[in-house]
């Protein structure tokens, strides 16, 4: 049964008006039939005016989250805040029966995951992860290049992704910290790994292994994780998968995706395959025409407008949810928290380790 009423305006609140509420925003005027009826900000004296020029001149602007609930009547709840108040703020919305899309990473602790997946399912909500990057372009067509069969059965999967969190980040004041931006991996590093479970799906990690380190560069000083991670992940049936997760790097945002399997590799944008079409060279790279992932690193409203299409049309349809839904997000969570432990004791770390007892 749909979700929602198909026929009846989806009623919005957006909480957090940063640079990705600000595309929420922008993603949700885009969409028919919905309704932004309530926007929570950090900074509202400061933010009024363009929270008023993107959602609309009569939308309530609230300095306080629970309010905003409190007031605005609402079906969906888009999670922006900064990263010490996603499980929190997502448990309050769940319990009161709003359905969500919450910006990475879903939390910070293994303990906020388990607390926020039973809030989830208790409350019968539907539950998205804020992964936008896989519903267009390059890594849309890689995913679907490993699900038509293209590469075969992949034996090694290595994503990586480079970033630099510089003082020249807007966001450069929290995402240091370990507080609220936590570590590598779950500021940034959760984006390579939700990836390597699209292109692995429906295949289970034995062990993880991971290594950080930093830059000695004076931009990255004030970082106060290791902000190079590298992951090993074992899968069960003998595939490997490295995840890189490297947030000092002076070079523009750069992600490299190498599969390469039974049938054929895909690096970047050239394929290799030889099962696609027939008459191919067999020593050749064949390049897929796709929008490069590259510009990502400075996101606009129009990269997140696939993925709200298809929230909505899972709300009000049931349409699958491919690619960023809330338990393929929370499945990655769980090997996240066992690479960062894994880097931590320079020990092999089995994923299970974090199940809800
Ligand atoms: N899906 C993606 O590609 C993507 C991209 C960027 C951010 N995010 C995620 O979105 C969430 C919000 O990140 P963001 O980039 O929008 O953060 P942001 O720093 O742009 O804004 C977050 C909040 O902080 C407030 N803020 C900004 N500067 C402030 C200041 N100087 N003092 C006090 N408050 C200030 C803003 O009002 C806003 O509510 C995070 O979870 C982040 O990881 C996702």
């Amino acid at each position: 049964m749909p979700a929602t009423d198909p026929n009846a305006p989806l009623r919005v609140t957006i909480a957090g008006f940063g640079q990705a509420g600000r595309c929420h925003a922008g993603a949700w005027k885009a969409m028919d039939n919905v309704e932004i009826v309530g926007v929570y900000s950090l900074r509202p004296d400061h933010e009024a005016a363009d929270i008023a020029a993107l959602c609309g001149p009569d939308v309530p602007v609230f300095g306080d989250y629970r309010q905003m609930l409190d007031t605005v009547d609402s079906d969906f709840a888009s999670i922006c805040t900064l990263h010490d108040t996603h499980a929190d703020y997502v448990i309050e919305a769940a319990s009161r029966g709003l359905h969500l899309l919450i910006e990475k990473p879903i939390c910070l602790t293994p303990e906020e995951l388990f607390a926020v997946r039973k809030a989830v399912k208790d409350a019968g909500i539907r539950a998205f992860a804020g992964f936008q990057e896989f519903h267009y372009g390059q890594l849309e067509t890689t995913i679907d290049a490993v699900k038509k069969g293209y590469l075969g059965d992949l034996h090694l999967a290595q994503i990586e992704y480079y970033n630099g969190i510089g003082v020249w980040t807007p966001q450069h004041w929290w995402a240091k910290t370990k507080a609220i931006g936590g570590s590598s991996m779950l500021f940034c590093g959760c984006h390579p790994l939700m990836m390597m479970m699209n292109v692995m799906e429906g295949r289970r990690i034995a062990e993880v292994t991971a290594l950080d380190t930093h830059s000695s560069s004076h931009h990255f000083a004030a970082l106060e994780y290791k902000a190079t991670q590298v992951n090993l992940l074992r899968f069960e049936d003998g595939a490997i998968g490295q995840v890189t997760s490297c947030l000092d790097s002076l070079h523009p945002y750069y992600w490299r995706n190498t599969l390469v399997g039974s049938q054929g590799s895909l690096i970047d944008t050239r394929i290799h395959s030889r099962n696609m079409v027939a008459g191919l060279d067999t020593k050749g790279w064949s390049d897929l025409a796709t929008r490069s992932i590259n510009d990502a690193g400075d996101i606009k409203y129009d990269m997140f407008v696939p993925m709200f299409e298809r929230i909505l049309a899972n709300l009000r349809t049931d349409a699958p949810m491919p690619y960023s839904d809330f338990d393929r997000a929370w499945e990655m969570h769980r090997i996240l928290f066992a690479c960062d432990e894994a880097a931590r004791t320079g020990k092999p770390v089995s994923p299970d380790a974090y199940l809800p007892t």
